[in-house]
């Protein structure tokens, strides 16, 4: 059972469904993509958005902080935009994070209607951002909404910070959270993102762990232009034939990283920890539809968790400069540059594991015996963090959890990134929780993204129980 005051804010939540739905259509149709250049004004748009939103659901001390240029392409950053809800020096201080920012998506990848249009089939919103993370944002606006119209006074202050370059690694947020954290930030004591889903399509989680990412490129340079292979092929040292070698030699087939020393550095798997993994809900088999294919490496659940959440994986994503196009191009290009990522976990050092990655690619490369130049980089990176899945935060979500969804939720890590997470716990020295709306099949980066229009309904239901929660809950010593 819960308190007349929670049952009123979820009452008031499933009234205001409409005018909900409505918040996020306005939110999709700005096509926020912070990968390129030009998109970047629908960003900064998108982050107007927001100011204006928060002013008008009764925020104060809005500011958009700008971060300056990104190197690179040469523009302004997409301002942070921070806000608060409330400032009762009585009150505690919760910060919430997500952002405005989203993947890109074109029609053509294979959406089943434009991406920037918030479009419902039955019970479902389909929409880029719709789960990653518009839906989860806009449902905090939700809740402030839902407490202006029943009077109700929120028991705890809310910061919130909003950033538009998640999608592209956060440039320029860690500077400004150990900038703030006595100033704006001063006070804080619980930090909660949303901006993760569960596990499969039917049971809550809260999560306690992401992995990290450090991504690199290689880049391979020869002849001064492209060349035509009737020409020059067998008479020239070609780029991509040797980006061919360089990238077989990262990884194996099934997962296997080959670069030597990253193991060493993975934490050992204790007992304990393993045990954790015994009673999560997951089927392999559920996960299969969900990727529409049977190509999975490990076909046991315990294997197939911890490969995404404790252990590292090295993905291949790209090639930059090669011929893409339909059609037969004979062409040997001049210059490629491939790009790789290494999902990292604990205790590896990102600054050992890039000595380690950069002088392993140097040797493959040197043992080719090619003429060409190669260079190995790190692009960006960002942490993993691992908490304590029991403490105060995790006591007010789990009852909140409860509240909405009538079961115990599972704890479970990501193997995707957030990389600001870590910075935000030590920066701030408090604890994050990761508390999500969406659900494991939701198409995150995917095409035909959606969200549930029961996650986001219920979803706001459970972010606002939280708050009121964490309000009751005692801070851990
Ligand atoms: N919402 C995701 C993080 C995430 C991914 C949580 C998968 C849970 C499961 C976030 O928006 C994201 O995609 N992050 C990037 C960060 C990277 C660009 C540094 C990622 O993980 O690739
Ligand atoms: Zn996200």
């Amino acid at each position: 059972m819960v308190s007349a005051e929670i049952q009123q804010l979820f009452n008031k939540i499933d009234e205001l469904k409409p005018q909900f739905i409505a918040r996020l259509a306005e939110a999709v149709a700005i096509p926020s993509v912070s990968a390129d250049a030009e998109h970047r004004p629908e960003v900064v748009r998108m982050g107007k958005w927001l100011e204006k939103e928060l002013g008008e659901l009764g925020c104060t001390d809005i500011q958009l902080k700008p971060l300056g240029i990104e190197e690179g392409l040469n523009i302004e950053l997409p301002p942070i935009v921070l806000a608060r809800y409330g400032a009762d020096p009585k009150k505690k201080n919760v910060l919430i994070y997500g952002h405005y920012d989203v993947q890109p998506a074109l029609k053509e990848d294979g959406w089943n209607s434009d991406p920037f249009t918030l479009v419902q089939k039955g019970d479902i919103l389909y929409g880029r951002g719709a789960t990653d993370d518009k839906g989860p944002v806009i449902d905090w606006l939700n809740i402030l909404q839902a407490h202006n119209e029943l009077k109700l006074e929120l028991p705890v202050n809310i910061t919130f910070c909003f950033e538009g370059m998640e999608e592209s690694g956060s440039i320029g947020l860690d500077g400004l959270i150990k900038a703030e954290a006595e100033k704006y930030f001063k006070g804080v004591d619980a930090v909660c993102i949303s901006d993760n889903y569960w596990l499969g399509d039917s049971h809550p989680v809260l999560t306690y762990g992401v992995r990290g990412v450090s991504y690199y490129t290689i880049t391979i340079e020869g002849p001064a232009a492209d060349l035509h292979s009737g020409l020059f092929g067998g008479v020239v040292h070609e780029p991509m034939i040797d980006l061919s070698h360089v990238f077989s030699k990262l990884v194996d087939p099934k997962g296997k990283i080959l670069i030597p020393g990253i193991s060493d550095m993975v934490a050992p798997l204790t007992a304990e920890e393993d045990a954790r993994y015994d009673n999560i809900k997951f089927d392999v088999e559920g996960f299969e539809k969900n990727i529409g294919s049977k190509t999975v490496i490990h076909e046991e659940v315990k294997p197939a968790l911890q490969a995404r959440w404790r252990y590292p994986s090295l993905s291949i994503h790209g090639v930059e400069g090669a011929f893409y196009s339909s059609g037969a191009k004979t062409v040997i290009p001049a210059k490629v540059s491939g790009k790789f990522s290494i999902r990292t976990v604990p205790n590896i050092e990102p600054r050992k594991l890039d000595e380690l990655v950069i002088s392993y690619v140097d040797k493959v490369f040197s043992q080719l015996g090619s003429k060409n130049k190669c260079t190995c980089e790190l692009l960006h990176d960002g942490d993993y963090w691992v908490s304590d899945p029991n403490n105060w935060s995790f006591r007010a979500a789990r009852r909140a959890t409860k509240d909405v969804w009538g079961v115990e939720p599972d704890l479970t890590r990501e193997g995707g990134s957030i990389p600001i997470t870590l910075t935000f716990q030590n920066a701030l020295n408090t604890s994050v929780i990761l508390l999500p709306v969406g659900r494991g099949d939701d198409g995150a980066h995917s095409t035909n993204e959606k969200i549930d229009i029961s996650n986001y309904i219920e979803g706001a239901k459970t972010l606002g129980a939280y708050l009121h929660y964490m309000a009751e809950e005692e801070k851990d010593a």
